[in-house]
């Protein structure tokens, strides 16, 4: 065995390896219509202050990655876009959201509706206690989209489909959804968020309970899903960054530091602390 072997392998090769993963996703074209348009958002949870004065303006079609240290706000801002953080006591959001310019925090918005357009995947696959058919019909029934059984089931299956799941579960529709394996089960969470035909789907780190077959299953699916949706992913992995997003934002202590083409944030980084960040130094 050489010397190299056994010193292991060189420290913060980082973004040398990333020109391999990059080589897959290529930027999206600048004339890519914008879906949500953020200005100046501030959010602070009591006194505190977690987001502060963010602006950015999403794409549609298009997968973008949030990325940062632990505590730096991707999961508070990502709930900016569906009135999330309206359910958690003490939080206040300020500043403009519009999705398709619509301002979705005016006072008569239908934050019901409003969740159906908007659809959110948690880290830990959440399925509700009921059949992996309900689990799907739950979102179309409630929100009147189907009318017949025939209706459900074609919604049903067509969600399952899309999701990666129908061959893996179509004889055992009416089984537990909590009786799937993680994979599966996140796999579910998709098909229910899509059951309900949403524009956006914001995913908060969603492969991070799962294996790296189940995590490359997933990533293969949010590749395919945004040549119809725009999916915001908030991740831990950098490598994941690389190989499904096509933009990138680097947010710290509750700041957006840097905001552009995936391949430009991690090659070519314009900010010294995302380039730290992202080969290891921080974080
Ligand atoms: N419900 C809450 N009440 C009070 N403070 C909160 C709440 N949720 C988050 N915070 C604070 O807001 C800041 C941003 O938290 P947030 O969860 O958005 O970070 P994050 O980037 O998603 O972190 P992680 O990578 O660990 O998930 C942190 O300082 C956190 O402690
Ligand atoms: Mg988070």
């Amino acid at each position: 065995m050489s010397r190299r072997a056994l010193a292991g392998p060189p420290q913060n090769t980082n973004r040398f390896a990333m020109h391999d993963v990059l080589s897959r996703t290529k930027p999206i074209s600048a004339d890519t219509r914008i879906r949500i348009t953020a200005r100046d958002v501030n959010v602070f949870y009591g006194a505190t202050q977690a987001i502060r004065t963010i602006s950015m303006d999403i794409p549609d079609c298009a997968v973008t990655a949030f990325i940062g240290p632990s505590g730096c706000g991707k999961s508070t801002f990502l709930r900016c876009f569906n009135r999330m953080n309206d359910t958690i006591e003490g939080a206040r959001v300020e500043g403009r959201i519009e999705i398709d310019g619509e301002d979705i925090y005016t006072p008569d918005l239908d934050v019901v509706e409003l969740r159906a357009r908007i659809g959110m995947v948690f880290q830990k696959p959440n399925p509700f206690p009921k059949s992996i058919f309900d689990n799907v019909a739950y979102g179309p029934r409630i929100h009147g989209l189907v009318r017949t059984r025939g209706e459900t089931e074609e919604v049903v299956e067509r969600s399952l489909q899309r999701a990666g799941l129908w061959k893996e579960v179509k004889d055992r529709l009416h089984e537990p959804g909590t009786g799937l394996s993680g994979g599966q089960q996140q796999r579910l969470c998709i098909a229910r968020a899509i059951a309900v035909g949403p524009e956006v789907i914001l995913m908060d780190e969603p492969c991070s309970a799962l294996d790296p077959i189940a995590t490359a299953v997933i990533e293969e699916l949010i590749d395919e899903l945004r040549t119809n949706y725009t999916i915001v992913l908030v991740t831990h992995s950098m490598q994941q960054a690389a190989r499904v997003s096509q933009k990138t934002a680097f947010f710290h202590l509750g700041k957006l530091i840097e905001y552009g083409d995936t391949e430009q944030v991690f090659t070519r980084p314009a900010e010294r602390q995302t380039e730290d960040y992202i080969s290891g130094k921080i974080g």
